[in-house]
Formats: structure tokens, sequence, C-alpha cells
């Protein structure tokens, strides 16, 4: 079974995305690392984030299993990667890495933007997943505050407003629900509530396929 879940950036697809991977005992990946990845390789180099050759060069470079999700889920690089994931070069060098992943023997967890309509449109059940800005900006403030980095709620809730308008706007692989994904809107949902329902979601899809 492959189940993706998509959304804007701290609508929770990540944690529930871990949590529906860990109920399944299915592999889960976050694909907005690989971009986090990409553009930390830029920021290393000191190139600039529109440079598509290098981006695409790092793209394509890439080892799923070195990734450092402590490492690269700063504040600063969320917006990095919302830039550079806006590089169709870009794009085109992760997908059969993601696509690689969803088609694992036993299935699959995928979070990201674009899981359910591009990378695995075949996936069996999609959850997209939103919130108000407001509610995801003090939960992305929680996790900063977790990870002691200070960031201001104006800044915060400034930058979700500019990737949300970035990442739904951009002509490839746009922030957009699959025609077949479940709405979930997490707005009034504590974490328990969000992955009870995510998992009845699921649950759903799956006594429709016979539990298989
Ligand atoms: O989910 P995240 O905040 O880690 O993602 C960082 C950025 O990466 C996000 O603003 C847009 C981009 N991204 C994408 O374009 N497609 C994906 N499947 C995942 C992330």
């Amino acid at each position: 079974m492959i189940v993706t879940i998509d959304g804007p950036a701290a609508s929770g697809k990540g944690t529930l995305a871990r949590r529906i991977a860990a109920h399944y005992k299915l592999p889960h990946l976050d694909t907005g690392l690989l971009y986090r990845a990409v553009a930390a390789h830029l920021l290393e180099q000191k190139r600039s984030l529109d440079d598509a050759a290098a981006a695409a060069k790092a793209a394509g470079e890439l080892e799923l299993d070195r990734l450092d999700r402590g490492r690269l889920s700063g504040a600063a690089l969320g917006e990095a990667a919302s830039r550079v994931a806006a590089i169709p070069e870009v794009r085109a060098a992760l997908l059969k890495l993601q696509q690689d992943f969803s088609r694992r023997p036993g299935g699959a967890v995928l979070d990201g933007r674009d899981t359910g309509t591009v990378i695995a449109p075949q996936a069996e059940a999609k959850i997209f997943v939103t919130a108000s800005p407001e509610v995801r900006a003090r939960r992305r403030l929680q996790d900063f505050a977790e990870r002691g980095e200070r960031v201001p709620y104006e800044a915060v809730l400034a930058d979700i407003k500019k990737r949300d308008a970035r990442d739904a706007g951009r002509s490839i692989a746009p922030l957009q629900a699959a025609p077949d994904a479940v709405l979930l809107d997490t707005t009034e949902l504590d974490i328990e509530a969000a992955f009870r329902a995510a998992l009845s979601i699921v649950e759903a899809v799956r006594a429709g396929r016979g539990r298989s």
C-alpha cells in the first residue's frame, strides 16, 4: 500500500506520515528533506539558490540514507528549499529517487507537496492536510523552540504565507490536492485527533481493498 500525505508547510503532514508509517510498519520518505538538502548544498558552496545547473547537479548526487534531518530542519532552509523546489531541473533530478522509494515492495508512506499528484499518482490512500496559516505558524514556532531556535511569531507567519504562495503558484508540480485525495483540516485538531482521522482515512481505503 502506498500512502501519500501532502500539504502546506507546518500542516502536520510530517508527523502524521511518520506515525502512519510506524503504524503499518512501512518505510517513510519526507520528500521536503530532499529539497532542503539541495538548498543546504548550494548555501555551503556559496552558490546562488537560482543556479539551476548547480542545483540539478546537487539533486542528482543526493543519497537518501545520508540525509540528516536534524541539520536540515532549521527555519532558514525551509524558505531556501522552496526556492530550489521551483527549478524544473531539480524536480526532474529528484523524481526517480522518490518514485523508486514509493514502489518498494510492501509499499511506502511519502509526504510533501506533490507526492499524490506527481510522484505516486497511483497511491491507494492520499491525504491532503491543511490548517490555517496562524495555527501552522504557532506549531512551527513550537518546533523551533524545541530545537533551541528563537524566531518571532510574525516572521514565522510571514515565511509560511510566502512559501504557501510560492509552492502553490509555481508552474511545475504546484502544491495542490490530487482529485482523489481526502482533505484533512487539522486547524482544530491536536496531533492525536489528527492521527486518528488520518488513520481512519487509510483504514477506509484498506477496507475497500479487502485490507491488503
Ligand atoms: O515540507 P518542507 O517544509 O520540509 O519542504 C520544504 C520546501 O520544499 C517546501 O517549501 C517546498 C519544497 N517541497 C516541494 O516542492 N515538493 C515536495 N514534495 C516537498 C517539498
